[in-house]
């Protein structure tokens, strides 16, 4: 497999074309970035542990049958992807507080949410990524009210499997990010990537934060947790 041009690079990876049309090689990088990029930062390893976890859970996944772009791991950094074009909403599924939810509703982080929660914004760098409802995500022409149900059916499915992963791995999923791609056939299916990055993931016994919100703010430890993750994640707990 051929890496060609460099087709977009963003905070986390960049993304080339192959000699094939139909699928591109994401390559993970160390470099962090938190409050649309005011902090930055690098994590010893991170793309290394970024690419395994995504692997990992791209894998489990499809083996309930969610559509995803994953094709295979390359090397310790690069993974096989099926080209798509992302559809720009960031997807947030909630099950307890934390973050940004936490801040704008005044309320502590670590309660249970019932429902579960699902948020989309904007993905947008230079708008800040902008919350969105469904009218004006239809309204802006971001997604089709068919292809925003897709995404919400698949975003509790991935939820439903990542909290039994986590779980045995004794860790808690409090929340994540998902983004979607669109095929040339139109198949909406999961893309970019599940990692600590993009997770919140809360050691079951201590509590204690195990993703990026330790770098985000500066509770010290960073390349510690993303290596603990790693070695659960890859570790032979049951699925
Ligand atoms: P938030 O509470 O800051 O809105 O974050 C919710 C979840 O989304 C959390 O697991 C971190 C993840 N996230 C990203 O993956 N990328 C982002 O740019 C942001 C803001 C959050
Ligand atoms: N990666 C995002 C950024 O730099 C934010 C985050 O993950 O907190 O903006």
């Amino acid at each position: 497999m051929t890496k060609g041009e460099l087709k977009y690079e963003g905070k986390a990876k960049k993304v080339y074309a192959t000699d094939n049309p139909e699928t591109y090689i994401v390559e993970y990088k160390d470099d962090a970035t938190a409050f649309n990029a005011q902090k930055r930062g690098t994590i010893a390893n991170k793309g290394i542990v970024n690419n395994a976890v995504t692997s990992r859970l791209f894998t489990y996944l499809a083996s309930f049958d969610v559509p995803t772009h994953f094709i295979e791991q390359l090397s310790e950094r690069e993974q096989l992807v099926k080209a798509v074009k992302i559809i720009p909403i960031e997807v947030i599924v909630r099950n307890k507080t934390a973050g940004s939810f936490a801040k704008r509703y005044g309320v502590e982080e670590g309660i249970v949410l019932t429902p579960t929660v699902l948020e989309w914004c904007y993905k947008s760098d230079a708008l800040g990524d902008p919350p969105l409802n469904d009218v004006t995500a239809i309204a802006l022409g971001l997604a089709s009210p068919d292809e925003l149900e897709t995404m919400m059916d698949l975003a509790m499915d991935i939820n439903d499997g990542l909290i039994t992963f986590f779980a045995n791995r004794g860790l808690e999923l409090i929340d994540f990010k998902i983004e979607f791609g669109k095929l040339p056939s139109g198949e909406i299916i999961l893309a970019d990537e599940i990692s600590p990055d993009t997770c919140r993931l809360w050691d079951t016994a201590s509590g204690e934060r195990m993703d990026k919100d330790r770098f985000r703010r500066d509770l010290g430890n960073v390349e510690g947790a993303y290596q603990e993750v790693f070695k659960r994640v890859m570790g032979d707990a049951n699925a």
